[in-house]
C-alpha cells in the first residue's frame, strides 16, 4: 500500500486495520513532490509514530526543543518518537526565547557544541535522520535551518506547541535564524513532511503567548475570512471546542498562499506579513 500523506493513511487503509487516531483535521499543502499534511486536533501528538511510520519515516530522530517546552512535555516525546532501538532519539534542548535564534548565541545556549548540526554530526545522524522540531516558532525555525543545512538537507517534522507556531511558523517551509542586523536574515526554504498541530499542548502556555498567536489569527482573518475575523471578534481560549476550525482556517489560507508563493517570488506571499514589517522596525527601533 502507498501513502501518500496523513490523509490517505485515514482514508486507504481498510478499516480493520485502521490504526485508531484520534479525531482530527488533515490540511494538505500541495507542493508536488514537497506537498505534506498539516494534522490538527487533541491528543494527537500521541499518534506521533504512527504518523512517521506511514510516511515511510524511519531514520534515527534528532527532537529540537526549548527548556520550558522539555519541563512538560519531554517524556512523551520521547516515548512517541522512539523506536525498539532506544539510541534512535536524541534530544536538543535549547534556552527558550527569540536569542535562542541567533547564528552566533548557538554556542552560549548548546554549550558542547558551536552548531546544533555538530550535535547532529557528533551523533552521526544521516541523511535518512528526522529533525523535529517541538516547540514554538523559535525552534521551529531555528531547528528547521538545522535541517535544512545538515548534510545539505534532511527530512525535518514540525511539533509545533504555541499557537503562533500552529497556524503559522510550521507551515511553508520558511526556515531562519538571526542576525545581529536583523531578524531572520539567514535562512532556506525547507519544508517539512509532516506537522502535527496537538491543541492540547496550548494548556501549559503562558496567556501572553496564546495572545500573540491570535494576532497572527486575527491577521489571516484580516486577510482573508470575513467569517474568521467576526468569530474572532469574541473570546477565544485554549480549550474552546472550535479551536479546531479556527486553526484549520488559518493554516487552510495560509497554505493556498504559500501554494502559489512557495518561494514569495510573485509578491502574494508578502500578503502573510500584513502588519509585520511595520512591527519588525518598531522593534528595531526602540530596540523593544
Ligand atoms: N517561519 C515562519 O514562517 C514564521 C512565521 C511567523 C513567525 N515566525 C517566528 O516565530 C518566532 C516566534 O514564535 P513563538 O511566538 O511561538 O515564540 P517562542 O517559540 O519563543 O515560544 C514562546 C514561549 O512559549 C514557550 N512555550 C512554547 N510552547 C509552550 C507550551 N506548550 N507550554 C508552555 N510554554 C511553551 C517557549 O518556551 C517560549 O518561552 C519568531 O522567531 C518569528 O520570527 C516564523
Amino acid at each position: 500500500m502507498e501513502y501518500d500523506g496523513i490523509g490517505d493513511l485515514i482514508m486507504t487503509t481498510p478499516a480493520d486495520s485502521k490504526p485508531s487516531l484520534p479525531p482530527h483535521r488533515t490540511v494538505r499543502v500541495d507542493l508536488g513532490p514537497r506537498a505534506y499534511d498539516v494534522v490538527i486536533g487533541r491528543g494527537i501528538r500521541k499518534n506521533l509514530k504512527t504518523y512517521l511510520d506511514a510516511l515511510g519515516l524511519f531514520g534515527p530522530i534528532a527532537v529540537v526543543t526549548d527548556a520550558n517546552v522539555y519541563k512538560f512535555y519531554n517524556v512523551e516525546i520521547a516515548d512517541i518518537s522512539s523506536r525498539a532501538d532506544d539510541d534512535s532519539l536524541k534530544t536538543v534542548c535549547l534556552d527558550p526565547g527569540e536569542k535562542t535564534k541567533e547564528l552566533k548565541s548557538f554556542d552560549a545556549v548548546f554549550q558542547d557544541y558551536a552548531f546544533v548540526q555538530s550535535a547532529l554530526a557528533k551523533w552521526r545522524i544521516p541523511r535518512s535522520g528526522i529533525v523535529i522540531a517541538h516547540g514554538g516558532g523559535v525552534i521551529g525555525d531555528l531547528a528547521g535551518f538545522v535541517a535544512a543545512t545538515y548534510l545539505r538537507g534532511i527530512n525535518f517534522v514540525q511539533v509545533p506547541t504555541t499557537l503562533l507556531a500552529m497556524v503559522d511558523s510550521s507551515v511553508g517551509g520558511k526556515t531562519g535564524v538571526n542576525l545581529p542586523e536583523g531578524k531572520n536574515l539567514v535562512g532556506a526554504f525547507h519544508q517539512p513532511k509532516l506537522v502535527v498541530a496537538d491543541l492540547d499542548t496550548l494548556a501549559t502556555l503562558p496567556a501572553r503567548e496564546f495572545s500573540a498567536g491570535m494576532a497572527e489569527v486575527i491577521k489571516y482573518g484580516a486577510i482573508r475570512d470575513k467569517a474568521l475575523f467576526d468569530r474572532v471578534s469574541k473570546p477565544v481560549k485554549p480549550d474552546d471546542q472550535d479551536l479546531d476550525e479556527i486553526v484549520e482556517k488559518c493554516v487552510t489560507i495560509k497554505a493556498r498562499i504559500v501554494e502559489r508563493d512557495e518561494f514569495e517570488t510573485k509578491g502574494e506571499r508578502a500578503l502573510l506579513n500584513f502588519g509585520h514589517t511595520i512591527g519588525h522596525a518598531i522593534e528595531k527601533a526602540t530596540e523593544y
